[in-house]
């Protein structure tokens, strides 16, 4: 028989693993409305336009890595790749900043897809959680977004996270910078590889986040983006970095970070894992603001910012640091029924107790306590609820306390509230 197997770069979650997913999950949605945000749940595909548009042709996401495919019309389909330019897309298209609201704060949890070489921490489908603010443009509200990523981290007990974070300037720093850029690139461009020799002219900021070229000292040696940056920009900036000192975040400036998509303007970050493993150096998370990317798809001049953070890198660190809480399935009781009557006794008994948020279990075949046992010894319950013809007729159940194993009968209607008091 053919044995199907998994796509390549992609995973099944299961038992604990599926928990750490759902946990992860939790803390960070439930730290982030406490900042103001409300969830967003778009497709999981979109047009691809959408993706060209906003991430940018020459990214290595939109030029190598979607997975785009043609559906049964013709239309040009894909995987998002990433979350802010759908939620973009939906943010305009419900005409959500006609709510009335200075700022619309959103935040969405879901599976990404990306054609990537897959190694550790690097899937083709991965999960992110992510935000995306739209509304206003200030230094205290970028300090305020990198303050929730870091607090979602420290809510989950990580450590050793380096924020790094640089400014690539407006609008107008980044055209005197890419002119800067191609100059130096065309007097170099026998030592480049073919992608970043086209990108010279398309989009040279691009070359500097090149994966093949990322040793090449020709990046290194590069024009640096701050000598390009407007006073107007270079204020910008020094106030974030005045904010994130009062909260004591610690960061590094580094100028050569340039994030891999191209919406991004003045301030971008990442979060590195610091690892004494393979996952060292990889980004737990990054972001920016990006001020002009709705009015790329609209008239509206609406800047907004966000991040983004990989769930699988989250979990691979918090296992890497031990610091997972109990998460461990757990089942309050097994109820086991000695004749068929007492197992359809005990069925009822079952659904009413799952229905006050009691996990209950039962054996559906068999009818003696040995082999009923068997299922308790697997699941290890709280309780063993035991039910035979005697129980029956007197309408108390026996249950057992598996860890001081001592057994008490209990009135059948009082056995909720004795389950929920002894919890
Ligand atoms: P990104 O840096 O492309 O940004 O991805 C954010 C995070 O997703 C990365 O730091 C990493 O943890 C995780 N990630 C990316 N690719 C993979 C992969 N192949 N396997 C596992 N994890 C991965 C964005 O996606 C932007 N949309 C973030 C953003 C939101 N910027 C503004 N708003």
């Amino acid at each position: 028989m053919k044995e199907y197997q998994k796509i390549k770069g992609t995973q099944d979650f299961f038992g604990e693993d599926a928990l750490k997913i759902r946990y992860v999950e939790k803390v960070a949605s439930n730290l982030i409305t406490c900042f103001g945000f409300q969830e967003i749940q778009t497709p999981i595909f979109e047009n691809t336009e959408v993706f060209i548009k906003n991430v940018g042709e020459e990214s290595d996401v939109v030029s190598k890595e979607m997975y785009t495919f043609k559906d049964k019309s013709d239309r040009s389909i894909t995987l998002r790749p990433e979350g802010t330019a759908s939620v973009a897309r939906a943010y305009l298209e419900n005409k959500m900043y006609a709510n009335n609201l200075p700022l619309t704060k959103l935040f969405y949890f879901g599976p990404m897809f990306r054609y990537e070489r897959p190694q550790t921490g690097r899937y083709r489908q991965f999960h992110q959680f992510g935000v995306e603010v739209y509304g206003e443009s200030s230094p205290m509200l970028d300090c305020d977004i990198i303050l929730s990523a870091y607090s979602i981290f420290s809510k989950l007990g990580i450590k050793n996270i380096l924020l790094k974070i640089n400014s690539i300037g407006n609008i107008e720093s980044r055209k005197n910078y890419s002119k800067a850029l191609r100059s130096y690139f065309s007097n170099n461009i026998d030592n480049m590889c073919e992608d970043c020799r086209r990108r010279i002219n398309t989009n040279p900021m691009r070359i500097l986040d090149c994966k093949v070229d990322k040793d090449n000292p020709i990046l290194k040696n590069a024009p640096n983006i701050h000598d390009y940056l407007t006073d107007e920009s270079k204020q910008y900036f020094d106030k974030v970095l005045s904010y994130l000192d009062q909260f004591s975040i610690p960061y590094e400036v580094d100028y050569n970070l340039v994030r891999g998509l191209d919406y991004y303007t003045d301030t971008v970050f990442e979060f590195i894992i610091q690892s004494d493993d393979e996952l060292n150096g990889l980004a737990m998370g990054g972001g920016g603001k990006y001020a002009d990317m709705i009015q790329l798809m609209s008239d509206k001049d609406i800047p907004g910012i966000g991040y983004a953070f990989g769930v699988e890198r989250i979990i691979a660190i918090m296992n890497k640091q031990n610091i997972w809480h109990d998460l461990s399935y757990k089942v309050d009781a097994v109820i086991i029924g000695l004749d068929e009557l007492s197992k359809l006794s005990g069925f009822h008994l079952a659904q009413e107790l799952r229905m006050h948020d009691l996990n209950i279990e039962m054996d559906y075949n068999h009818t003696t306590m040995k082999q009923q046992f068997k299922l308790c010894d697997k699941l290890n319950p709280k309780y063993i609820i035991i039910i035979g013809e005697e129980e029956r007729k007197s309408g108390i159940y026996q249950i057992k306390d598996t860890q001081t194993k001592q057994q008490v009968g209990v009135k059948k209607e009082e056995i909720l509230s004795y389950l929920k008091n002894n919890k």
